[in-house]
């Protein structure tokens, strides 16, 4: 055995642990294998091995950047055919990747935030105008709801672009084919014979991108000759075509400028929705967080609701972004990065061997339910796990929704507050009603999302 003593499961000759993986749920399939095979183990993907790491020690020491950098490799090396080298899916040694990191610190920094919170009020009202006009018995497609709020959102404070979503029934078309493409990665396993039957796919694949590339790369030259000029308007993309990264003087080209846009779709609206709807999940099933709640938007927002939230509210809604990190503790939209060392390596106190390069996953959905952190019961839902003294009190990299170091979520304080402004603005209105009962389903696509998950809500007759 190669990785020795890391376990493994069991093996079939050529493939090794290939098939043996549920293809359709494979994190939820790791997430079952690391209770059964402890904080380590690793698989043999056809000759390669993936290493699956979920005890918090060992994601301590993994993190350790001088020691193991990110790594684009399987489903995510494939995402490149949308997403280029745009920051999520280059190499940390690509030029562009510096260069761009550099460039976009500034409007995903804080005071950019600020300037993006009238837009994402703008969104939030649709969502909730749609909600106020359903009929009492009309139910809401959650997963639907939050991923049209959370891509116009992006379309709107990233680019000025309004994919309306909550005025058409289906995505906007540039969505559709974002969504197939996905697919088709995802489904890529790089199997014998792969290319033989999946000749249709990648043709539509291969379709779509040109499709997406050409929307967004004419929505970059429109801007480039704009009379309006680039300075006047505060989104992401005029950042993106004025900034200059400091440490090479240098500024991000169109085609690089297209990948990073093609990049917040991507990793923008999946994610921020998934954080929405499984919060509205863990919401509905704890009545008693639930009142916390409204009883702190009612502090904080009041109850005219023709007031819209400002910028310092959303920050006062502590409980609820407490609420939301407990959220993205439980089901991590991101569920695992891939991480490699720099050299040969040796972790655990001198017990494993890992050579240089060898795959890493961080299997995030196991480190947050991990015992040694989080308690004997880490499967309750409990915000208290984020109040100021538990956070304090807690060992670094126990909790890591949004990845690590440098590699990490650039959006993250963009998601977080969109995602408060949401919550608080459908708590200010509405009573939630689970009229399935809904029990969690996870669909994995590249996130994870509560599947066939369905509300029905009425105006707070606490507030008529
Ligand atoms: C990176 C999670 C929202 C843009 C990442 C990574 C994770 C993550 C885990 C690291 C991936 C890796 O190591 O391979 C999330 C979650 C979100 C969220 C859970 C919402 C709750 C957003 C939003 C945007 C965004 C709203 C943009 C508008 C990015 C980008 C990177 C990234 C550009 C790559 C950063 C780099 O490597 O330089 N995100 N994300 N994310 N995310 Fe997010």
């Amino acid at each position: 055995n190669r990785l020795d003593p890391i376990p493994q499961p069991p093996t079939k000759p050529v493939v090794g642990n290939m098939l043996s993986l549920d293809s359709a749920a494979p994190v939820q399939h790791l997430t079952r294998l690391a209770k059964e095979l402890g904080p380590i183990f690793w698989l043999d993907m056809m000759g390669s091995p993936i290493v699956v790491v979920s005890g918090h020690d060992l994601v301590d020491e993994l993190s350790d950047e001088k020691r193991f950098d990110k790594t684009v490799r399987g489903a995510l090396r494939r995402v490149r055919a949308v997403g280029g080298d745009g920051l999520f899916t280059a190499d940390t040694r690509e030029p562009n990747w510096s260069k761009a990191h550099n460039i976009l610190l500034q409007p995903f920094g804080n005071r950019a935030m600020q300037s993006y919170h009238p837009s994402m009020v703008d969104i939030a009202e649709q969502l909730v105008q749609k909600w106020e006009r359903l009929n009492a018995d009309d139910e809401i497609d959650v997963v639907h709801d939050m991923t049209a709020l959370t891509l116009d959102t992006i379309g709107l404070c990233g680019f000025d672009y309004r994919f309306n979503s909550f005025y058409r029934r289906d995505y906007h078309p540039f969505v559709e084919s974002l969504v197939r493409s996905l697919e088709t990665i995802m489904m890529t396993r790089g199997l014998p014979f792969e290319q033989l039957w999946m000749q249709k796919r990648r043709k539509t694949l291969a379709e779509d991108v040109a499709f997406m590339n050409k929307m967004v790369d004419e929505i970059i030259a429109e801007r480039r000759k704009s009379a309006e000029g680039i300075d006047d308007k505060k989104d992401m993309l005029a950042a993106m075509m004025t900034g200059v990264d400091r440490s090479t003087g240098e500024q991000l080209d169109d085609v690089n400028i297209r990948y990073q846009i093609n990049t917040f779709l991507i990793a923008g609206h999946e994610t921020t929705s998934g954080l929405l709807s499984y919060t509205l999940y863990a919401l509905l099933k704890h009545p008693e967080i639930l009142k916390k709640a409204y009883d702190e938007v009612d502090r904080v927002f009041g109850p005219d609701l023709n007031a819209k939230p400002t910028y310092q509210q959303v920050t006062q809604l502590t409980y609820i972004t407490q609420i939301l990190k407990e959220a993205l503790r439980l089901w991590p939209p991101a569920p695992a990065y891939g991480i490699s060392p720099l050299a040969d390596e040796t972790i655990g106190g001198g017990r494993y061997k890992l050579r240089k390069g060898t795959f890493i996953t961080i299997l995030v959905t196991a480190l947050h339910r991990d015992p040694s952190v989080w308690g004997p019961n880490p499967d309750a839902f409990d915000p208290e796990n984020f109040s100021r003294d538990a956070e304090a009190k807690r060992p670094v990299n126990a909790w890591k929704p949004f990845g690590n170091g440098q590699r990490a979520c650039i959006g993250r304080g963009f998601a977080m507050h969109e995602a408060a402004l949401a919550l608080g603005m459908i708590l200010q209105r509405f009573k939630l009603i689970d009229h399935q009962r809904y029990q969690m389903h996870l669909k994995e696509t590249l996130t994870m999302k509560p599947e066939g998950f369905k509300i029905k809500v009425r105006p707070r007759a606490d507030r008529e």
